[in-house]
């Protein structure tokens, strides 16, 4: 099975070979790619990009959603080249022993990366079509050097995205622009097959819930500037989408499948809203949340407690109420102003700091 032998490619110690230095982008043109090279393009992704028509207008207000579908997959293009790169190279820790394997995994990631591509391109054909502005790949760090933690990375931003691309189709809807969401939807599913094969690899089941977590564009957006170095634009004025600090979970992301307290932290460095609370643990626990997105349930809020300052750096704790709402797979938290939210829309204006992502994994064996 190549989940056990991945395993063992991870514990198949090596020494560091000297490689060069990879570019952070495919060599075959992306993002902006000749004929020819599109031709490559859509051999290597087993389909090409939509012929279809683009809709005759589209709301101002739906710009965003596809800057940030593009901002998300030129971030996917840079790490699946750099995961493909290390690999092929035998880097250390990314080596798959058996051939076979290995060429069977750079197969599937080719493909994978190919069909990214083709997600970034067609975002990008959208904003530019109807005048908005296209966000250049920028330069990456991605926290991962071994082959699992690079695929549980693969494994949470795809059920991210899976989550955000639930509010563009919404955010479409309710702009008025209907033409767009077939092929959202299509590729919704699409990353759902590929979560599917990362989910196989790491022992996880590849259907991970009846209803995919959803979640909001501000916290994929938020999510997605940890990984930024530099962009060659200015993100804020570029793109009209909030940013909020990200919230680690103490002793990493992935929890164990039960009822338990879990200690978070944030930096609220710079977040007008939390100016109240600044030093102030009981104004804290008073008045904050942790407000949880699982599945499709309203969102869920829990009070917060023992509160501490760092500075600007808070850390608190909150329930994890798994055996209520079965939260197998991906949960997002955020620190919140209130609680009781009817729904995922109202929570942003709310947010001190997003997203907390918690992952609970339901073994196949
Ligand atoms: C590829 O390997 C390098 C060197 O270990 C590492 O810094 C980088 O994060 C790896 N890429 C991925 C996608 O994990
Ligand atoms: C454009 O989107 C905004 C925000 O959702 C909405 O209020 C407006 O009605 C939309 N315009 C049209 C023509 O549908
Ligand atoms: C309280 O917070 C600390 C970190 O500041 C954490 O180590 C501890 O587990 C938390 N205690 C409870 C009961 O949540
Ligand atoms: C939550 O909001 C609903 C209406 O949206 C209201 O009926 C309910 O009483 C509220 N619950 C609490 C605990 O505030």
């Amino acid at each position: 099975m190549l989940y056990t032998s991945l395993l063992s490619a991870a514990v198949f110690a090596a020494s560091a070979l000297a490689a060069p230095t990879p570019s952070q982008l495919p060599a075959d043109g992306f993002p902006n790619p000749s004929a020819d090279q599109l031709t490559d393009i859509n051999k290597a992704a087993d389909g090409t990009l939509s012929t279809a028509p683009p809709p005759p207008s589209l709301n101002a207000s739906s710009i965003p959603i596809f800057q940030l579908i593009n901002f998300n997959e030129n971030f996917e293009v840079a790490f699946f080249n750099s995961l493909i790169y290390n690999i092929t190279n035998d880097v250390s820790g990314f080596q798959v022993p058996f051939l076979a394997e290995k060429t069977a995994l750079i197969n599937v990631l080719t493909t994978v990366l190919a069909q990214e591509e083709l997600h970034a391109i067609n975002a990008a054909n959208v904003i530019s079509h109807f005048g908005g502005t296209v966000p250049t790949p920028c330069t990456y760090k991605f926290p991962t050097s071994d082959l699992i933690s690079a695929l549980n990375l693969a494994e949470t931003f795809t059920a991210l995205v899976l989550g955000t691309l639930q509010d563009a189709s919404q955010g479409l809807s309710t702009n008025g622009d209907h033409g767009p969401v077939r092929a959202v939807a299509s590729v919704i599913g699409q990353e759902g097959e590929q979560n599917g094969f990362f989910r196989s690899l790491l022992n996880a089941k590849p259907s991970e819930k009846p209803f995919l977590t959803t979640s909001i564009a501000p916290f994929a957006f938020s999510a997605l500037q940890d990984f930024i170095v530099s962009c060659p634009f200015d993100i804020p004025s570029t793109i009209p989408i909030p940013i909020f600090p990200t919230i680690s979970v103490q002793g990493g992301s992935v929890v164990s499948a039960e009822d338990q307290t879990l200690t978070f932290t944030a930096d609220l460095t710079g977040v007008a809203a939390a100016s109240p609370y600044y030093g102030n643990p009981s104004a804290c626990t008073n008045d904050l949340s942790f407000t949880y997105f699982t599945g499709q349930d309203a969102p869920i809020s829990k009070p917060i407690s023992n509160v501490s300052w760092s500075g600007d750096v808070i850390t608190f704790s909150a329930e994890f109420p798994f055996t209520e709402y079965v939260m197998d797979g991906l949960s997002i938290g955020s620190l919140t102003t209130s609680s009781n939210f009817s729904n995922p829309d109202a929570v942003a204006s709310a947010t001190l700091a997003a997203p907390a992502l918690i992952q609970v994994v339901d073994p196949i064996l």
